[in-house]
């Protein structure tokens, strides 16, 4: 099998789809590894390093394109690599195809088996190749918040801790899942008064009794979010149904509410987010304003952390990765059920309920 490792190319993406350390693995195991030129040097790793690990250094993308089996990601194909992608090739990487129904004709149109990170299951119906971003995304919130509500930064001047004899600023989370979790500890540690809102009794209770009384649990109705929201000084969108596109859980009407210089970031942009006043940002131009409120909405937002996302993500996949290398695609998914929920599209389908449902198709 020759895998291939392109450089990722959305704006300001660091991540690299594979370390030199699993290079060596997949270069053991029998697989040839084409790798590009610079791919690794935004996540701290040389082409020196991937050589000595076994791979070929390729300058060239298309190159790496005409030439692999199986195409190894981080962000799914953009417009420049839809005309790279081979009829019938392999590709794993994040997909999210229910916010993108131009990338999915094009996977459709060319039979691309895509196997979508984001919908790999653990034997617990958990999501493991997604855990590790919504971790780095859910405590890079707190901190991309803290910095666009300080006054330079066009923020109503909060800081989240306070000090004493004064009020701390109060951050309200929606979604109480990976992201949502890891954004209430960074919030809590930073001495904010938090409240975090969920559907699932469970998750609210696991925080409740992790927190004793610290971060404020509520049910997520259209009341308590309201209500928590117009008062929020920093929100953070963090809901998910897996593969649909993300629901609209904070109405314009409630955005418009909030104070002045207040900062949103929607975690959920992946999925099409979850405010209603929201459109994806880039790390470009990361933030825009709308009713007086700070929009944040980058879709890849762990690219802040190259190294870290790169270290994490590698660690989840690699288990995946592996077994495809040892056993050839078609038999890795014939035996392994939580690989094979990860595939999005099929020779000119799509097979996974919840993405087709979303772009119409079912
Ligand atoms: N922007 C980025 O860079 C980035 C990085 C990583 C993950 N993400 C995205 O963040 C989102 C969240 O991922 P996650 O891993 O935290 O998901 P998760 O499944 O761990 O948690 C989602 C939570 O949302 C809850 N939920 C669903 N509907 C709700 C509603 N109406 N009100 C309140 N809660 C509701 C669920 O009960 C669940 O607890 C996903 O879209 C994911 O793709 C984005």
């Amino acid at each position: 099998m020759t895998i291939g490792v392109p450089k990722e190319i959305k704006i300001g993406e660091t991540r690299v789809s594979l370390t030199p350390s699993l290079c060596r693995r997949c270069v053991s195991l029998g697989a040839k590894v084409l790798v590009q030129k610079s791919a690794g040097l935004t996540a701290g790793f040389t082409d020196t390093e991937y050589a000595a690990a076994g791979a070929t250094l390729v300058g060239a993308a298309k190159k790496i394109w005409a030439a692999a089996d199986l195409i190894l990601k981080v962000k799914e194909p953009l417009p420049a690599e839809y005309g790279q992608l081979r009829d019938g090739q392999t590709l794993f990487t994040y997909l999210h195809l229910a916010a993108g129904p131009d990338l999915t004709k094009v996977l459709l149109q060319k039979k691309i088996l895509g196997i979508s990170y984001e919908t790999v299951e653990g034997a617990d119906g958990s999501f493991p190749l997604l855990k590790p971003m919504s971790q780095i995304a859910g405590r890079l919130s707190i901190q991309i918040g803290a910095y666009f509500l300080q006054s330079q930064h066009g923020g109503s001047g909060v800081l989240l801790g306070g000090i004493p004899g004064t009020m701390p600023g109060h951050v309200v989370v929606v979604g109480a899942g990976n992201s949502g979790a890891h954004a209430v500890q960074m919030a809590a540690g930073m001495g904010a008064r938090v409240t975090v809102l969920d559907l699932d009794t469970r998750k609210l209770e696991a925080l409740d009794t992790e927190y004793r009384g610290r971060v404020v649990t509520l049910m997520s109705n259209p009341a308590n979010i309201e209500a928590e929201v117009a008062d929020a000084d920093l929100l953070i969108g963090a809901v998910l149904i897996p593969a649909a596109k993300a629901p609209i859980v904070v109405s314009a009407k409630t955005v418009a509410r909030m104070r002045p210089g207040s900062v949103i970031v929607d975690i959920a942009i992946d999925q099409g987010g979850c405010i209603e006043t929201i459109r994806p940002t880039s790390h470009e131009k990361p933030v825009y304003e709308r009713h007086g409120v700070i929009h944040y909405a980058v879709p890849n937002m762990p690219a802040l952390v190259g190294r870290t996302s790169t270290l994490g993500l590698t660690q989840a996949t690699e288990p995946y990765v592996a077994m495809l290398v040892k056993k050839g695609v078609e038999r890795a998914l014939a035996e392994h059920q939580g690989l094979a929920r990860g595939v999005n599209t099929e020779n000119g389908k799509i097979t996974y309920g919840a993405v087709a449902k979303a772009l119409g198709y079912a």
